[in-house]
């Protein structure tokens, strides 16, 4: 049952379950015979951080960043650091895990920071990008799907704060969103 206020279903739960997997592959070759950190940027990053673990064939740790620089269905520009690591990342192999790139502004203010910590390797990977949105330049070194233009809910991301629990991800309906 899609719920009621998604115009369409972008990914669905099959696409996005096999593309994960695949990116699991792939950072588990990369990766092989380091043990990298995982530092997922909450809250929109927690269900693609949950099926990327299951899914990295070698040992990782995992950490978690808050970050802010939205409010309802548009981008302030200003960004805020809401929480910080627990764990120093110095000489470690890190790996952020973004649900989705779009003006660049987060990561990039938070690729600027990680590396004042002085990291190992730096790497992202993001779920979904936007490439046409961006404001900086910014290109993840790993990414699940490029998407258009289009605001997205489900499976992580929010439109204030509703929709994270969808499995898929789709487009809202116009009536869903607040003038
Ligand atoms: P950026 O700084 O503009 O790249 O924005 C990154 C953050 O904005 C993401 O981590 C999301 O929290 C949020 N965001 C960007 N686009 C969308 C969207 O289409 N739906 C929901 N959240 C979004």
């Amino acid at each position: 049952m899609v719920h009621p206020d998604i115009e369409r279903v972008l990914l669905d739960e099959g696409v996005i379950r096999s593309r994960i997997a695949e990116l699991g592959r792939q950072l588990t070759a990369d990766y092989a015979g380091r043990k990298p950190v995982l530092i997922g940027i909450l809250k929109g990053s927690v269900p693609f951080m949950a099926d990327l673990m299951r899914n990295l064939g070698v040992d990782h740790t995992v950490d978690f960043m808050c970050l802010s620089s939205y409010s309802g269905d548009s981008s302030t520009g200003v960004v805020r650091l809401i929480l910080d690591l627990r764990e120093s990342i110095q000489d470690r192999d890190v790996l952020v895990v973004e649900d989705i790139v779009d003006t660049g502004l987060t990561l990039s203010y938070l690729r600027q920071n990680l590396l004042t910590r002085g990291p190992r390797t730096l790497e992202l990977v993001t779920l979904l990008d936007k490439p046409d949105c961006r404001k900086v330049s910014i290109s993840p070194r790993y990414c699940g799907f490029k998407i258009p233009n289009e605001f997205v809910v489900g499976y992580g991301l929010d439109y204030n704060e509703a929709y994270r629990h969808l499995p898929y991800i789709g487009v809202l309906k116009k009536s869903a969103v607040k003038a």
